[in-house]
C-alpha cells in the first residue's frame, strides 16, 4: 500500500517507529515530516499529507500529534479525507469497515506504542464492508463538502 504520513513534535517518535514498521512490511511510506522534535505547526504536515491523499497519490494517511486532535481536526478539514481519531483496536476495525475512513489519527502522549502499532495494523488490514447502508451514509457525509 502507499501510505502517506505526517506528524508534528508531538507524534514524531511514533511517527517514525510506525513508518519503520511498515517500510519493513513492503509498504511504501512517504514522510511529510516533522522531521525532529522541534516544535513546528501541525497543520503545516499534516495538511499537505491528507492533500495527497485526497489527490490518490496515496492509499491511506496516518497522522500523528500529542493527543491526535490537531491532527484529525486538520484532516478532517481537507476536502475528500475522513479521518478517525483511534485509541482502540475495535474503532480501528470498525472505522474501516463503516466509515471507510482514509486517515487515521493517533496521539503519541495518550497511547503507549505497542497500542498504537496494533492500531495501524488493524486499521490497514481491514476493508470497508461495502454495505448499503454505510455507502448511503458516507455518501450524505461527503455531500457536506458542497455545501
Ligand atoms: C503540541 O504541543 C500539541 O498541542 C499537539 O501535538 C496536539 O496535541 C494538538 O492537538
Amino acid at each position: 500500500m502507499k501510505i502517506a504520513m505526517a506528524s508534528d513534535h508531538g507524534g514524531y517518535e511514533y511517527k517514525e517507529t510506525i513508518k519503520e514498521m511498515l517500510i519493513d512490511q513492503g509498504h511504501e511510506v512517504k514522510d511529510f515530516g516533522c522531521y525532529s522534535s522541534e516544535s513546528v505547526d501541525y497543520v503545516d504536515m499534516i495538511a499537505p499529507a491528507c492533500e495527497s491523499v485526497s489527490r490518490k497519490e496515496y492509499d491511506r494517511g496516518i497522522v500523528l500529534c500529542g493527543t491526535g486532535i490537531g491532527a484529525s481536526i486538520t484532516a478532517n478539514k481537507v476536502k475528500g479525507i475522513r479521518c478517525a481519531l483511534v485509541s482502540d483496536i475495535f474503532t480501528a476495525r470498525v472505522t474501516r469497515e463503516h466509515n471507510d475512513s482514509n486517515v487515521l489519527a493517533l496521539g503519541e502522549r495518550v497511547l503507549g506504542i505497542e497500542v498504537c502499532l496494533e492500531i495501524v495494523n488493524t486499521w490497514l488490514n481491514t476493508e470497508f464492508s461495502g454495505d448499503e447502508r454505510h455507502e448511503r451514509r458516507i455518501k450524505k457525509l461527503m455531500e457536506l463538502e458542497n455545501e
